[in-house]
């Protein structure tokens, strides 16, 4: 018998523990729970729908209209939280009003768009996964936080986690490409950089995960445009990384604008209460997209604003950002018995727990420091991370020789160099879309940093072209400058208007003429490196084909400049990995590395298999790709046992040898295919990666863990579980140059 009891309180123990993990931030507790309770106990039902009311400032706004921002209805107790409010003075100023005026003195949450940055701009999200480092990635979530949280803010709105395989879609800037364990990892990282360790600690913010779900799969690459997956794919591919970010303990939640399955993300009771709140025990708040909830009237689910309310706090939408919707009528739907204040109760200590857990009701004005701003902002130390994060973000494309010589790094004894388009003397445009408060003042330009760093060498700067329009005025002008040089280096690609928010493309070659100008330019027999600068996957095949050094890049930021000259002058050797498969045309979009088999893959001895009559069905640079000045080389893959059993692991091991003549860096990526199973697998999917720094002729053994977890999918009950049978194991650099090896669960 006391057997039995020491089991059962070991057995309530470990289920105690296990339910704290997977419910959200481990800073939960039954004594904040208690003081939200109490507090809640006093409110009026007005404040109570206050606390669901979030409104933008106009003083930087996001979105379609302009509120005419009320300081009285912050002063009656109207409002939960604001967003865009820029500068310490602002923020006190409004915080004031909050906890000097009203009844019950709740502070303001203030949300700001800190997507990549706050005043020292990193790398644009997309950009930044191509370091595949997620201690990096962390490291400058949480700078951004240290200087949003001086700046008065408290809550950003980031991570964006939405997978994408359509690169058309201007918000493939934001987040971290197509793969949904890459995106997870990410996800997790970004989580814990802005929230850190202690919620109330004044170097920390909120963050709130975004757009939930499957906002990154709307029909045809068209922002905002209609989302139709299925449940499997809904789970497997876009659900990942909001899960991951839920297990890191995110604070917050922002529903996606689109619908799916016919349902918008706004009023969608599966998605928000059932996943989120239910199967994943969720304990932060829901707020909705910018004002998402009216719009479900322009959806065509709700006849007019009252039913959207309606529609959307019964589906477990908390916060209502900007359409005033709640404000104006969720008490009238209390009282005509249309929602259950339960339902708003639920939804306000939600958002109370979250002040709680920022500090807010201990000290309203914790996140409001000039001197800390002073201190933090642009410090050397964030300078010095930005400047690192940004070299890593870098991926060479190609490097062939060129005369029987490599073109890069650069042959420091260049003598004259010419720096041709539109980004090689900007400012501005490297600090990518959406960058918030980010400052140009103190952003170089490639023209700078190179002639810095090449002091003996002279270099001409001649712009060429226009990122958009038809002007070829000035190429002629460009030809005479590189007829006169040793050496030309373009910078061409997209500016930041070119992608983000509503930043669609229907065709994603390189803008404007821009690409003319290149063939120009080559048609002078110089050698040219070429950097491609976009917030997206572009078409380069004309590029692949004709310029002996291509560098790719997002944009990088505040230190992108000099982050590009270490790496065209060999002080740094690019390791970068592409997060996104770079189609060859647009018609093969979507394309991504994890597709089916089909029941007729390509053959090329076969008609009837599946192909394009004009194009191959592969991209032009797969998932996962990335070269470095020295080359790698995979040997020797062996796994420790041919047969696994779900409750064991396996250990896969394999050589990586630096075979070239500069020390270097490589992502060791290892994916898996599940030969045959109740529903068709993806030919391969990512599993788990590895960086390893190799001195030049430097080997060393890899290894990772495979556990029966790294096995699971849906089953064809949508049970999610593995399923005994035959598996590959594939290693490599890419997800297209791989060896492999197989093995078999029991
Ligand atoms: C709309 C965007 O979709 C979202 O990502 C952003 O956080 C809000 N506007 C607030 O600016």
């Amino acid at each position: 018998m006391k057997r039995f009891y020491w089991s059962l309180i070991i057995f309530v123990f470990i289920s105690q523990v296990l339910c704290s993990c997977t419910s959200g931030h481990r800073e939960y507790s039954d004594e904040i729970d208690r003081k939200v309770d109490s507090l809640l106990s006093l409110m009026t039902l007005d404040e109570k729908i206050g606390q669901l009311t979030l409104y933008a400032s106009d003083i930087n706004p996001t979105g379609p209209h302009k509120t005419s921002f009320c300081e009285d209805e912050i002063s009656n107790g109207h409002v939960g939280g604001v967003f865009n409010v820029l500068g310490t003075d602002n923020a006190y100023k409004l915080q004031s009003l909050a906890v000097n005026n009203t009844r019950l003195r709740i502070p303001l949450l203030f949300g700001f768009d800190v997507i990549h940055g706050f005043k020292t701009i990193f790398p644009i999200p997309f950009a930044e996964a191509c370091t595949w480092n997620p201690e990096l990635i962390k490291k400058s979530a949480s700078f951004s936080a240290k200087e949003a949280a001086a700046w008065g803010l408290n809550w950003t709105f980031n991570p964006m986690v939405d997978v994408t395989r359509d690169p058309r879609w201007g918000r493939v800037s934001e987040g971290s490409g197509e793969d949904p364990y890459l995106a997870s990892v990410i996800a997790k990282a970004k989580v814990q950089g802005y929230q850190g360790e202690k919620l109330s600690d004044p170097f920390t913010v909120a963050a709130c995960v975004k757009h939930f779900a499957a906002y990154g799969a709307p029909f045809g690459g068209r922002d905002y445009n209609t989302v139709d997956v299925s449940d499997r794919t809904l789970r497997e591919i876009y659900l990942p990384p909001f899960k991951a970010a839920v297990d890191a303990g995110v604070l917050s939640v922002m529903s996606a604008f689109n619908e799916l399955d016919g349902v918008p993300c706004t009023a969608n009771k599966y998605l928000l209460t059932q996943i989120l709140k239910n199967e994943w025990n969720f304990k932060g708040f829901v707020v909705s997209d910018w004002a998402s909830v009216s719009e479900l009237t322009t959806h065509g689910i709700a006849k007019d604003e009252q039913q959207a309310a309606t529609l959307a706090i019964n589906a477990g939408l908390d916060m209502d950002m900007q359409s005033g919707s709640y404000a104006k009528y969720l008490k009238k739907l209390v009282g005509k018995h249309l929602v259950d204040e339960q339902q708003i109760n639920n939804a306000v200590k939600r958002i109370l727990r979250t002040k709680y857990l920022l500090g807010l009701f201990d000290n309203p004005f914790l996140y409001i420091d000039k001197n800390r701003q002073k201190e933090v902002t642009s410090s050397k130390e964030i300078m010095d991370f930005a400047l690192l994060e940004a070299k890593k973000s870098i991926v060479l494309l190609k490097n062939e020789k060129f005369n029987n010589k490599r073109l890069l790094p650069l042959n420091k004894n260049i003598k004259r160099i010419v720096l041709i388009g539109p980004l090689a003397n900007n400012s501005i445009e490297l600090l990518g879309s959406w960058h918030g408060y980010g400052d140009a003042s103190n952003v170089k330009t490639i023209l700078e940093s190179l002639s810095e760093k090449l002091p003996n060498a002279k270099i001409e700067f001649t712009q060429g072209a226009s990122f958009t329009g038809t002007d070829k005025s000035n190429f002629s002008k460009a030809v005479r400058s590189v007829q006169k040089s040793d050496l030309v280096i373009c910078v061409i690609g997209e500016n930041n208007a070119l992608s983000g928010e509503a930043s669609s493309r229907s065709n994603i070659d390189i803008p404007g003429v821009q690409l003319d100008l290149l063939k120009e330019l080559a048609r002078t027999g110089k050698p040219i490196v070429t950097v491609v600068m976009a917030g997206r996957p572009l078409i380069l095949n004309w590029l692949d084909a004709n310029i002996p050094a291509i560098i790719f890049t997002g944009q990088l930021g505040t230190k992108c400049s000099d982050a590009l000259t270490d790496v065209l002058t060999g002080e740094y050797n690019p390791s970068g990995k592409l997060v996104m498969s770079f189609p060859r045309n647009v018609g093969q979009i979507p394309i991504f590395y994890n597709h089916k088999n089909t029941g007729r893959p390509f053959d090329a001895n076969d008609l009837f298999t599946s192909k394009y009559l004009d194009v191959p069905n592969e991209p032009l640079y797969p998932f996962g790709f990335g070269l470095s000045y020295t080359t790698f080389k995979y040997s020797d893959l062996s796994i420790n046992k041919k047969v696994m059993s779900k409750n064991d692991s396996l250990k896969v091991s394999f050589t990586v040898k630096n075979t070239g003549n500069y020390d270097g860096e490589e992502t060791c990526q290892l994916y898996i295919r599940d030969v045959v199973a109740s529903v068709t697998r993806p030919v391969k999917e990512l599993k788990a990666f590895k960086k390893v720094y190799l001195k030049s002729g430097e080997q060393t053994l890899v290894s990772f863990t495979i556990t029966s977890d790294d096995l699971k999918f849906y089953d064809k009950n949508m049970v999610y579980q593995c399923e005994p049978g035959e598996f590959t194991v594939y290693v490599g650099g890419n997800s297209s140059d791989l060896i492999e090896k197989n093995f078999e669960l029991q």
